[in-house]
């Protein structure tokens, strides 16, 4: 069985390939016919994006969505996550698709399940489909991230985001480095600290960060003015970025805060060409899933079982 569960897992070819089948979707490329799959998205945290992009790829694969609300499940009795997934793997589901809370929750799931786990988000730990699209983005635009700077700024420490890329990206040859908050900046991801007006007329990739308020426990004061002038993308700083850099956000976007508002739809932001690619990305991801092919290279460990 194939989870894709975190990138760490996959070898750096199985991720080149994921780029590249990720690519070949959106220039046109005829997507295979899986219309005799059921998958169901699980989703115990909030989400626009990764939800609907994930549906949208489920579509556009001709695969039979079950519906799965967690407010009206047996979640609400207490029926833990193992029981449910089991409970929809014997109803028949080819693949998960789930995002939840508890950081390294599919540990145990693979463990017990026969069909895939796709992670869509686990707590402060990893969002590899985003991770995916993100490097799909980059890629998409200089070719290859091999040697090109990239700045991720901002809730270093609750980003599953910052987490998934960092680790990726340093893999694939790039140049990573932290910026934000040095009270949020976390020694243990292993990138150096720039500060962000360094770090402006550095990078070729700037990816900010949601500043994460529902993982904060309310205990520092949080100016959202004070957090724009020191760490955010303003005006001033846009200026200074190399004409070539690019500006990346996950979203959603806390305008005025991450980035200035009149920023987020500039020609330079990649924003919504994120989420665009996020159908691509996922529709691959579920190929990969679904594929007996191996692409496996020797770099990654075995997160089949
Ligand atoms: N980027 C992202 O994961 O967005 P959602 O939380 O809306 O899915």
């Amino acid at each position: 069985t194939r989870h894709f569960v975190n990138l760490e897992s996959l070898s750096t070819t199985e991720i080149n390939s994921l780029i590249e089948r990720s690519l070949a979707f959106k220039r046109g490329e005829p997507a295979p016919d899986f219309s005799g799959k059921t998958l169901v998205n699980l989703f115990f945290e909030n989400s626009t994006r990764t939800r609907s992009s994930f549906e949208m790829a489920e579509h556009r694969l001709n695969m039979h969505l079950l519906p799965f609300e967690t407010a009206t499940s047996s979640v609400q009795k207490g029926e833990t996550l193992r029981d449910t997934c089991k409970t929809l793997e014997a109803i028949g589901a080819d693949a998960l698709v789930i995002r939840h809370g508890a950081t390294g929750y599919y540990e145990e799931l693979m463990q017990t399940l026969n069909i895939p786990i796709i992670n869509a988000g686990d707590g402060s730990g990893q969002h590899p489909s985003q991770s995916l699209l993100d490097l799909m983005t980059m890629v998409e635009t200089y070719g290859t991230v091999e040697g090109k700077v990239v700045v991720i700024c901002g809730d270093l420490q609750h980003s599953r985001v910052a987490r998934s890329n960092a680790d990726i990206l340093k893999r694939l040859g790039a140049i990573v480095y932290g910026s934000g908050p040095i009270e949020w900046y976390d020694p243990a991801m292993g990138i150096p600290y720039l500060p962000m007006d360094e770090a402006v007329e550095q990078c070729d990739i700037l990816m900010l960060l949601r500043v994460q308020h529902e993982r904060h426990d309310g205990t520092t004061r949080f100016d959202p003015a004070v957090y724009h002038t020191t760490h955010g993308l303003t005006d001033e700083r846009m200026n200074r970025l190399k004409h070539s850099a690019i500006v990346l956000h996950p979203a959603p976007v806390n305008r005025g805060v991450e980035i200035a508002d009149e920023l987020v739809e500039h020609p330079r932001s990649r924003i919504f060409e994120q989420m665009k690619n996020g159908v691509f990305a996922r529709m691959a991801i579920l190929e990969w899933c679904f594929s007996t092919k191996s692409i496996k290279g020797d770099d990654a460990d075995d997160n089949t079982n």
